[in-house]
């Protein structure tokens, strides 16, 4: 029997984000990624237009991308990635993620990096090969480092302060075409 889940049969285009989407776009961001200020992605996007990605399906905006270089030399940050809670868990969020990579890698960074939202979104990087780097608090309205890991079992059998806070997650890019 065929599996439903998986099914992608449905045309969808990963693509920059055009004009005529940057309403939806927006909507989408405020809606999934709300850490996220709407004029800072439109800001980037001017110099990484090939990573601020949307991904259509039958034409209508169902995912987004979108990051920037990161004050490492090197290193591409991805600041958002959403796709539309119905379609969550049939591969589309990875290939957006992929098109991201490979558009860092165009503009000639060699790594990306992240800060994870907690929970399944950590199991999803580690599922496109992202390596736990370490854990970051929010203390007294500033970011501090929780926890270096040393290798993935660590990362695996740590237990986390009550605090809120996120994982950094990295990925070296080997010239992908
Ligand atoms: C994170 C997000 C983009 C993933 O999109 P998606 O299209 O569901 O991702 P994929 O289908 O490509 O998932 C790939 C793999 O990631 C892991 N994964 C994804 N969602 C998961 C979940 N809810 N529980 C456990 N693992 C999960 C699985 O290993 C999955 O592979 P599998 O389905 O074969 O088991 C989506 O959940 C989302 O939009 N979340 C809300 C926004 C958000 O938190 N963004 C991240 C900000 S840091």
């Amino acid at each position: 029997m065929m599996d439903m889940r998986k099914s992608t049969s449905t045309s969808f285009l990963i693509m920059p984000l055009s004009e005529a989407y940057a309403d939806d776009f927006c909507r989408m961001v405020r809606e999934y990624l709300p850490g996220n200020a709407w004029e800072e992605v439109l800001t980037n996007r001017k110099y990484f237009p090939n990573a601020t990605l949307m991904l259509l399906r039958d034409g209508v905006l169902r995912g987004c991308a979108f990051g920037r270089a990161s004050k490492r030399p090197g290193e591409f940050v991805l600041d958002g990635i959403a796709v539309e809670s119905q379609l969550w868990r049939n591969g589309y969020g990875s290939k957006l993620l992929a098109q991201f990579e490979k558009a860092a890698n165009a503009y000639g960074f060699h790594k990306v990096s992240l800060g994870s939202a907690g929970g399944f979104v950590e199991k999803f990087y580690i599922h496109n090969g992202y390596r736990p780097i370490c854990h970051k608090v929010y203390r007294d309205g500033k970011i501090c480092l929780a926890r270096e890991f040393a290798d993935f079992a660590d990362y695996a059998s740590y237990l986390r302060p009550e605090e809120e806070g996120f994982v950094v997650m990295e990925k070296e890019l080997l010239n992908i075409s």
